[in-house]
């Protein structure tokens, strides 16, 4: 089973349309797949068409252990959902004085064990939520748009993945990085680019995410790219890049 933490705590850099995405498409490759959306934006959750239903349990009731595991997963398409709502963001000062915060994540959902694939969509922030996400998760997939200030801020999130990955959790490790919205026509995109290669070597997936409007209009409807236009460049895409996260395995 791979565990992996969606992340960039810079805001709209292509997560949300990432996790559901890859999500779909190594469902689309024979993968059973599993989604935990861990923004209290719960965009990825409204994304999917899931009404926020005060009465559904979500990943919070299942973290403060309201509720069983099984009890909040939904079956949205043949990929399971675990949702959000905007309740959580009261998860930090909930825990704040929990011994241990940021290990509950990973106990909640430690009986988890029948799927090929857990991803993570975090939030663009590094506190208590994507602290857990990070030492549930073995992997890490960072989306960056390749604009102005694309760097900015990857040294904090590389420093916390490091003091992650040696205090708590030794098996974690950065598997990938998603050059996202790419327009080969700007020249800003193509010099930012060079930079995450320089900088990033081999961790840079070789497909690149093209700006593609199917992908940011396939969530008002509820869906995923390769329900709403499988032949768009999104689609495309985002098969190719499942295909290499298979091979990174
Ligand atoms: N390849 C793309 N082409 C066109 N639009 C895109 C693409 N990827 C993402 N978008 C759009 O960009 C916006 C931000 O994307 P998204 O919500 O996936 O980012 P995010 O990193 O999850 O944001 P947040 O930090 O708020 O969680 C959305 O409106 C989305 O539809
Ligand atoms: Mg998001």
């Amino acid at each position: 089973m791979r565990k992996i933490a969606i992340s960039n705590q810079k805001g709209g850099t292509g997560k949300t349309t990432s996790t559901i995405n890859i999500a779909y498409g190594l469902q689309k490759k024979g993968q059973k797949v599993l989604v935990i959306d861990l923004d209290p934006q719960a965009n990825l959750t409204a994304s999917l068409g899931i009404s926020d239903n005060t009465a559904q349990k979500n990943i919070f009731h299942i973290m403060k252990n309201e509720c069983h595991v099984n009890d909040a997963i939904l079956d949205i398409r043949n990929v399971s959902i675990i949702p959000a709502n905007i309740n959580l963001a009261a998860c930090e000062t909930e825990f704040s004085n929990i011994a241990g915060r940021e290990f509950i994540l990973k106990e909640s959902l430690h009986e988890i064990s029948d799927f090929d694939f857990i991803l993570l969509d975090c939030s663009p922030s590094l506190g208590l939520l994507t602290l857990n996400a990070f030492v549930m998760a073995e992997e890490i997939i960072i989306p960056v748009q390749a604009e102005f200030l694309a760097l900015q801020g990857m040294s904090k999130l590389l420093e916390t993945i490091e003091i992650v990955k040696n205090r708590i959790n030794p098996s974690l490790k950065i598997s990938g990085i998603i050059s996202t919205r790419y327009d080969n026509r700007k020249i800003l995109n193509r010099e930012v680019v060079e930079k995450l290669e320089t900088h990033f070597a081999d961790k840079l997936f070789s497909t690149f995410i093209r700006e593609n409007i199917s992908l940011a209009e396939a969530p008002s409807f509820g869906q995923d790219i390769f329900t709403y236009r499988p032949d768009s460049a999104g689609a495309k895409d985002y098969l190719s890049l499942c295909e290499e996260i298979l091979k990174r395995s």
